[in-house]
């Protein structure tokens, strides 16, 4: 999706939605694996976790930032400062997930991993929200 699409509130908004749900139940099937010690498949469904975060939510970072950000920079020199602030929520998810992803491939202990997945999963609503309330139409 293009810079000045991104920019109609509902379709961005839809967007925010069903990726926050589709990694938040994600995250919630993790979690029940471990707890009924269903080791392999727990892991298994945390490189599909990461892979998604990757796939779906920062893809979308990343075109913000060449599109949707861009384009409202130019338009708006007074938004500048809400954009920087908005780009790192952004760069903390990178940083979490990357976080996430070491320790998974040096087979740290799950809880840690968890307790990356439910910060990434608040970042990531309270980013959504700031960007609904700040840049849409
Ligand atoms: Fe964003
Ligand atoms: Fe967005």
């Amino acid at each position: 999706m293009s810079g000045p699409a991104l920019r109609v509130y509902d379709s961005h908004r839809s967007i925010h939605e069903a990726a926050f749900g589709q990694v938040k139940e994600m995250t919630a099937i993790i979690k029940q694996l471990y707890n009924e010690n269903r080791w392999e498949e727990a892991k298994q469904a945390e490189e599909i976790l990461i892979e998604h975060w990757y796939d779906h939510i920062i893809a979308h970072a990343d075109s913000e930032e060449t599109g949707l950000y861009q384009d409202i920079k130019q338009r708006q020199p007074e938004m500048v400062e809400t954009i920087a602030k908005l780009t790192r929520d952004h760069d903390l998810l990178r940083k979490v997930l990357e976080e996430a992803k070491h320790l998974l491939e040096d087979n740290s202990e799950q809880e840690e991993r968890i307790q990356l997945y439910d910060s990434l999963l608040v970042i990531n609503w309270q980013h959504s929200r700031d960007e609904e309330k700040y840049l849409l139409l």
